[in-house]
């Protein structure tokens, strides 16, 4: 089962968020792509031509901790040719999903499970980025509870202590401690998350850092083993309020290019790129990404996939909060659609460690400001005891990109209906951020459903 025409690839990408419905639409484009499979993907992503689910014996093909899942992989790529497999969230690249395609001989983008550490394990970033010498927050790690309790006591920094659960939490183990009394309540909720899971929270420790007061802002890089190109800085807005109350999410809306970061480029922007290099962005990636890249190649572990790292603007700089072995979701939703680029090319010549010579003037981008609102079910995100609702219809079009996530197919006259958490995002295109927002909320009723929860601040 071939794609129709010859010398067309077949693309297989793994996830099932809109992060993943964003690569497919990009892939889709390319005049060299024959059929985008997505593993497990979701309802809202198949009404296209081109992208369609990877199913094999009747079954999606889903990539999780279950025995059988990578061979069911592995098989569903061989009898569809694919030709190039991306993973988009960090669970699979965390399981080695990676290393056993790339046992098998099938071309993937994404790192090892090695190199994958800098995400999965915050203790393994934290000693790379002090290795590496690249600013970051002071920090302590604790092995276990009974380290715990004695730095809370001593208290060594003056902004406050950021308390953060070692391992994948999905953005929920984190506690920003102004006072004793906030890490406190920290420690006391940790604990109960820690007996609902039996220990598992625990299990890799703690890492306590000092508060760091600034902007946040991500940054992305390609990396093909040896070398990286930069591709784009995005505003990702955690919280699930306005004015960035409520609970951290996985991010309720987002936006790229920052001109708030941006101010001292002028107006000197070559012809061949619409949007180069700021310097703030050569900063960063002098200072962050090529030492540590550098370190990773170093040690045995060569970095070949997205690298993102969150990155508080300081009065001293940028410093690095985390590193994310992925693109963003909800980033990736406003930075492809500004890429002026052929995304199977430019993915086809990192996996063939070529980046450098096939992109001697790196990526080019559009100028345009892209911003995306995310509509979330009612009872997101689902803490404290709230159920998240589900299986609401969902109606509407939209002239601008709708991209799903927490959708399934039914049989009502939609087609669609909830499945909980974030369910899609709405990502419009216009010359400057304040057009991009006001054009997002004239819009923001086109596609809806019942209950559907969204911020009315981003871009603010
Ligand atoms: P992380 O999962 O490490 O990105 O942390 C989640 C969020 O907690 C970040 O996006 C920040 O808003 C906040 N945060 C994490 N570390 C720090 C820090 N050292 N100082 C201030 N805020 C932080
Ligand atoms: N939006 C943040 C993340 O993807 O981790």
């Amino acid at each position: 089962m071939t794609s129709g025409k010859k010398n067309l690839a077949n693309i297989l990408v793994v996830g099932s968020g809109g992060r993943e419905h964003a690569l497919a639409w990009k892939f889709a484009q390319s005049q060299r792509v024959g059929k985008v499979f997505v593993a497990p993907g979701n309802a809202g992503m198949f009404s296209g031509s081109k992208i369609s689910q990877a199913v094999l014996e009747s079954r999606p093909v889903v990539v999780a901790d279950q025995p059988g899942d990578l061979e069911r992989l592995i098989r569903f790529c061989r009898i569809n040719d694919c030709e190039l497999v991306v993973v988009g969230p960090e669970g699979p690249l965390g399981l080695g999903v990676v290393d056993a395609l790339q046992e098998s001989g099938i071309r993937v983008f994404g790192p090892t499970k090695a190199a994958a550490r800098l995400e999965t394990s915050k203790a393994f970033a934290r000693r790379i980025l002090e290795k590496a010498g690249v600013p970051s927050p002071e920090f302590l790690i604790a092995h276990g509870w009974a380290d715990l309790h004695p730095m809370i006591e001593v208290w060594p920094w003056p902004e406050g202590m950021v308390i953060k659960v070692d391992g994948l939490a999905a953005g929920k183990g984190v506690f920003v401690c102004k006072t004793r009394e906030d890490a406190g309540r920290a420690v006391a909720s940790l604990k109960l998350m820690d007996e609902t899971s039996g220990g598992a929270l625990s299990a890799n420790g703690f890492v306590c850092e000092e508060v760091l007061v600034g902007r946040e802002v991500s940054a992305f890089v390609l990396c093909d083993g040896r070398d990286f190109l930069s591709f784009g800085m995005a505003c990702d807005h955690k919280r699930l309020l306005d004015g960035d109350r409520g609970p951290n999410t996985g991010g309720m809306g987002a936006y790229s290019p920052v001109p708030w970061l941006n101010q001292d480029q002028g107006t000197a922007w070559p012809a061949w790129n619409d949007a180069p290099l700021t310097s703030v962005e050569a900063e960063i990636d002098e200072k962050v990404f090529h030492p540590v890249l550098k370190l990773m190649d170093q040690t045995g572990s060569p970095f070949r996939g997205f690298l993102f790292a969150g990155l508080m603007m300081t009065s001293t700089g940028p410093k690095v909060l985390e590193f994310n072995v992925r693109l963003g979701d909800p980033e990736t939703q406003v930075l492809l659609p500004r890429l002026n680029e052929d995304l199977f090319e430019v993915i086809m010549a990192a996996t063939d460690g070529r980046l450098k010579e096939a992109f001697p003037d790196g990526l080019q981008w559009s100028r345009a400001n892209a911003l995306h609102v995310v509509k979330a079910a009612a009872g997101y995100p689902g803490i404290d005891g709230v159920t998240i609702r589900s299986g609401d219809p969902v109606f509407g079009e939209s002239k601008h990109l709708v991209f799903y996530s927490g959708v399934v197919s039914s049989k009502g006259q939609s087609g669609l209906e909830t499945s909980g958490g974030r369910v899609l995002g709405v990502t419009v295109m216009a010359d400057d951020l304040n057009s991009a927002h006001v054009l997002a909320y004239e819009s923001i009723n086109e596609v809806n459903f019942d209950g559907a929860q969204w911020r009315t601040d981003i871009g603010k």
